[in-house]
């Protein structure tokens, strides 16, 4: 539980109803660290997928600077790549591939999505740094590939979509 030491920042985002919640709710659960008679929370069967609060923990695992990222700011920033990309377990390749698992996944490796010949064979996995150049501006770190973007200018954006993706796309801190 240590870990929610991490979490104050998260108070900074102007969030809607349901991440204030989740805050709210694990800031609730402090004081059962401190009390015994409430610290055998018997363990949740897995979920299909990761509540708020779960997604706030993975959030809070990341290295800086993602760990203080504005989720509710990368979730807009994201509103500009889906109209191409889906993040859902086994979502659709639209325009562009589906994201879900991107992390620590070579580039241009799903198998049913027909890459450009320079994504196909590009030899690196992604993580959030190539992430970042990618997104910077796509067309000069990967010349040749076919992602139609322009790119994502602003720092912040990149670090708050990249925190984002990693919250939705079944990425697991390296505790696992
Ligand atoms: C106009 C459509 C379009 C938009 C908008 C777009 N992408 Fe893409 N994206 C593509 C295409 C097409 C590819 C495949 C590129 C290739 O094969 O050269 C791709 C590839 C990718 C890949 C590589 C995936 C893999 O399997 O290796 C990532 C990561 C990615 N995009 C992230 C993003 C993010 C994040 C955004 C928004 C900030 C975004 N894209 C916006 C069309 C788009």
């Amino acid at each position: 539980m240590s870990r929610l030491s991490s979490f104050p920042s998260i108070r900074n985002i102007a969030a809607p109803a349901v991440a204030l919640s989740s805050v709210l709710m694990l800031a609730a659960c402090g004081p059962n660290d401190a009390a015994p008679a409430t610290d055998s929370t018997p363990a949740a069967p897995k979920a299909p997928s990761p509540t708020e609060a779960e997604k706030l923990a993975v959030l809070a695992a990341l290295p800086a600077p993602y760990n203080e990222a504005d989720l509710d700011n990368g979730r807009r920033a994201f509103a500009r790549c889906r109209s191409c990309h889906t993040i859902t377990p086994g979502g659709p390749n639209m325009t562009g591939p589906n994201l879900y698992g991107v992390f620590g996944s070579k580039a241009g490796a799903k198998e049913k999505y027909s890459y450009s010949h320079a994504m196909r064979t590009a030899d690196f996995t992604w993580d959030a740094e190539t992430l970042d150049h990618w997104l910077q501006n796509p067309r000069t770190f990967l010349p040749g590939n076919k992602m139609s973007f322009a790119g994502l200018p602003d720092a912040t954006d990149r670090r708050d979509v990249i925190a984002f993706l990693k919250v939705e796309t079944g990425f697991k801190p390296q505790s696992e």
